[in-house]
This record gives structure tokens, C-alpha cells and sequence, in this order.
């Protein structure tokens, strides 16, 4: 990486990509060269409202451009292509998640980012909120002993605007699926960085209240085992009204139990209570005043700006340092694997097993009977 400012290129001008742009702009290690979209027009009125120098329709011209990076801010279905094309052109990468919406894909993309030698990174920017990393340092200072319970809670609101905003959303093909794929797969990130490896799930999943607004779930229910022995609940829709935000909470093998919400949506991260052995911290009541349950998706995304440029930070400096990017291209897959298990649970009825590393159980009496309900693998790893 040359000494002067890295090039980033930001591909799909929709939605997130300014957030993106925001944080690339603050950065003083940082040219935004130029953005792309297979609407050409958008991508031009993207670039001259923000002085971006060159606006393009391809992937391909961006790549000719010599960008160093891209940020890839397209829709889901799209990642894997316009990932290997940068990769196989020695460019690094950083792609909104999910990073696809199976794991094969994201088996692909990573052999193809080591084998080109590039930096592959997703985000979840989520893991750079202050009240996440607490959690994360503490348990890797041992004060809430080994993670024993989890519960994930995603109280959201999505209603037929959200769906009808881009013909993408809410289909299996391009979504890839609904309340867990594209919302809770944030939660499901920090539950599987927090619990490791999960190695089996059962759950039930439906479209309760969307009709035919959308083919996918909007609502999920799901007991997730870990190679640990630990477990953990998810319970994730979007059919709340108003919109309460997430939650999660994690109990340690030592009686720790700790709880992180963000409520409402898109805003910072607190830990509503710290319970640990011999001390008690409470947070403020989450209901506390200014608190707003109406946001749009663009608000509660224009919130989230100052995790986005946390990690787009760590991704440039990463790239600077000759290092690994906190949140890298093989993280993306646990949390693939527990959605893709959920889907197969609730789609057979049966509690499904995802192959992985023979990790020594931390609760063997546990582990030894997670796989005794008939289960289905599933595949794709
Ligand atoms: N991290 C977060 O909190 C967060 C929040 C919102 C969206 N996202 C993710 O960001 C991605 C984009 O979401 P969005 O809401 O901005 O979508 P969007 O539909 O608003 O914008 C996508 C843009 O990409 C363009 N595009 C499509 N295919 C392309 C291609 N092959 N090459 C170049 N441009 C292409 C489209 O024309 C469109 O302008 C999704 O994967 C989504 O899950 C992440």
C-alpha cells in the first residue's frame, strides 16, 4: 500500500453508500477516487454533490480507475461478483453485510481474497460500539466466566415502504431472507463473536403479518447450541409496532449476566444492566426521555454513520499497517451459518447441525447431548 492516501473506490449509491463516503471523507488517509452504479446517472449526482472526481456504470471502469479499495454497498445478491472481480484485480475490499446470503459464497470469496493476496473485510459495525467491546473484554479477561446463556431480541419495524423501496427486498433470491438475514444478522454476528462457534440450531420462522409484501420471514423464534455446549435464543421480527430496537443478553458459567440495548434503533449501544459477582451497575431505563420509536431506516442509517466510520477507520488503517482488518471476510461466516440453520430448521422441522472445527466442549456433560435430537447438517461450508 503506497505511502500516499489510499484510493477508495465506493460501488452502489444507494442508501448506505453515504455513510460510507462520510466516514471515508473525515479520514485524512483517505481519497474517495471515485463511485460506480449500474444506474449511471445516480452514481453522477452521487459524485457531484460530494466533489467525488469520477463517476462510473462498472465495477470494471472503477477497477481501471486504479482504485487501492472498494467499499461494496450493492445489494446482497450482488456482492460475490463485484468482490471477485476486485479481488481477482489485486484490489482490497471492504462489502457491506451480509457479506452473501449463503456461506459457500463466502467460502469463495475468502480462498479468492488469500489466493490474490488482498484484504477481504465485511462490516459489522455494530462491534465497534464501546458497550459491545466491553462485553468482548471482559470476557477475554475471564469476569464473566465462560458465556453460558445468550438471548438476542430484535424488536423492529419494517412495513410495506421499506419493501417497496427496492425490488430487491423481502425475496429469498435477492434478500436472501428477512427479519434475520438482513437485520438481525448484526446480533447474530455479536452472539456468535461473544459465543464462538454454534455447532447446532432448531427453530420455528413464518410471515406473520406481511402477506405478500414479501416471500420472506419477518418473524423468528430459534435455540442456538454452541461448540461450547453454550446456548442461546433468538427472537427477531420485524413486525413491531413501534419499532423497540435490539437487545442482547449474555450469562457467564461464573453467574455474570449483562445486558447491551439499543433502543431505539440506530442509537448508541449501552449496557442496560452489569451484573456481575459481587457488583451491580444499571444502566438509565431504556424507555428514558428523547426516546424515539418513529425513526425511518434513513435516520436510524444516518445514526449508525459514526459506527460505519469506527470501522472504515480500522479497514484504512488496516490497509496502511499491513494488518488484519478487525472484522474480516471469515467473520462473516458463523453468523451465515446460524441463519442458513435457522431457515433449514424451520423449513423441516428439525433441529439442524452445522459442521466445524472439533472444538473441546467447555460444558462437555452439555455438548456430549446437543446433537441427540435428530438432526440435518447443513451444507455449503
Ligand atoms: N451496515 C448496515 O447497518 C447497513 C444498513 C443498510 C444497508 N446495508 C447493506 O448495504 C447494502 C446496500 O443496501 P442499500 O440499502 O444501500 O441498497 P439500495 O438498494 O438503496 O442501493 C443499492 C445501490 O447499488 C446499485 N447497484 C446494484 N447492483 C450494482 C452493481 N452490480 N454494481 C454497482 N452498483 C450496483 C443500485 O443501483 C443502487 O443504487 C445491502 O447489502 C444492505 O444489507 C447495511
Amino acid at each position: 500500500m503506497p505511502a500516499a492516501r489510499v484510493r477508495i473506490g465506493i460501488v452502489g449509491c444507494g442508501k448506505i453508500s453515504d455513510n460510507h463516503f462520510q466516514a471515508y471523507r473525515r479520514n485524512p488517509a483517505v481519497e474517495v477516487a471515485a463511485v460506480c452504479d449500474v444506474e449511471p446517472a445516480r452514481a453522477r449526482e452521487f459524485a457531484a454533490a460530494r466533489g467525488i472526481p469520477a463517476a462510473v456504470g462498472s465495477v470494471r471502469e472503477l477497477i481501471g480507475l486504479g482504485v487501492d479499495a472498494i467499499s461494496v454497498c450493492t445489494p446482497h445478491p450482488t456482492h460475490e461478483a463485484v468482490v471477485l472481480e476486485a479481488v481477482e484485480h489485486g484490489v482490497h475490499v471492504l462489502c457491506e453485510k451480509p457479506l452473501s446470503i449463503t456461506s459457500g459464497s463466502v467460502a469463495r470469496m475468502i480462498d479468492a481474497a488469500a489466493e490474490h493476496g488482498v484484504v477481504l473485510a465485511t462490516v459489522f459495525q455494530r462491534r465497534f460500539w464501546e458497550a459491545a467491546r466491553r462485553i468482548r473484554s471482559a470476557l477475554d479477561e475471564g469476569l464473566l466466566g465462560t458465556p453460558m446463556l445468550g438471548g438476542v431480541q430484535v424488536l423492529l419495524s419494517r412495513g410495506a415502504e421499506y419493501y417497496d423501496s427496492a425490488p430487491w427486498r423481502g425475496t429469498w433470491a435477492a434478500d436472501g431472507g428477512g427479519a434475520l438475514m438482513t437485520q438481525s444478522v448484526h446480533y447474530i454476528d455479536l452472539l456468535t463473536w461473544y459465543f464462538g462457534a454454534p455447532v447446532e440450531v432448531s427453530a420455528k420462522a413464518g410471515n406473520f403479518t406481511h402477506g405478500d409484501a414479501i416471500e420472506v420471514e419477518d418473524t423468528a423464534a430459534a435455540v442456538v447450541t454452541f461448540a461450547s455446549g453454550a446456548i442461546a435464543t433468538v427472537a427477531a421480527t420485524v413486525s413491531a409496532s413501534p419499532n423497540m430496537g435490539m437487545s442482547l443478553t449474555l450469562t457467564g458459567s461464573n453467574g455474570a449476566t449483562v445486558r447491551l440495548s439499543e433502543y431505539p434503533e440506530g442509537s448508541d449501544a449501552r449496557i442496560e444492566f452489569w451484573a456481575v459477582p459481587g457488583a451491580l451497575e444499571a444502566g438509565e431505563a431504556p424507555l428514558a426521555a428523547g426516546f424515539r420509536a418513529d425513526k425511518t431506516v434513513d435516520e436510524v442509517n444516518a445514526d449508525l454513520q459514526p459506527l460505519h466510520a469506527r470501522q472504515l477507520d480500522d479497514f484504512v488503517d488496516a490497509l496502511r499497517h499491513g494488518r488484519s482488518p478487525a472484522v474480516t471476510g471469515a467473520d462473516a461466516i458463523r453468523s451465515l451459518h446460524v441463519i442458513e440453520a435457522i431457515y433449514e430448521s424451520a423449513r423441516t422441522g428439525r433441529a439442524v447441525r452445522i459442521p466445524g472445527p472439533d472444538d473441546a466442549p467447555e460444558f462437555e456433560h452439555l455438548a456430549a447431548t446437543a446433537g441427540a435430537a435428530p438432526a440435518e447438517a447443513v451444507t455449503g461450508a
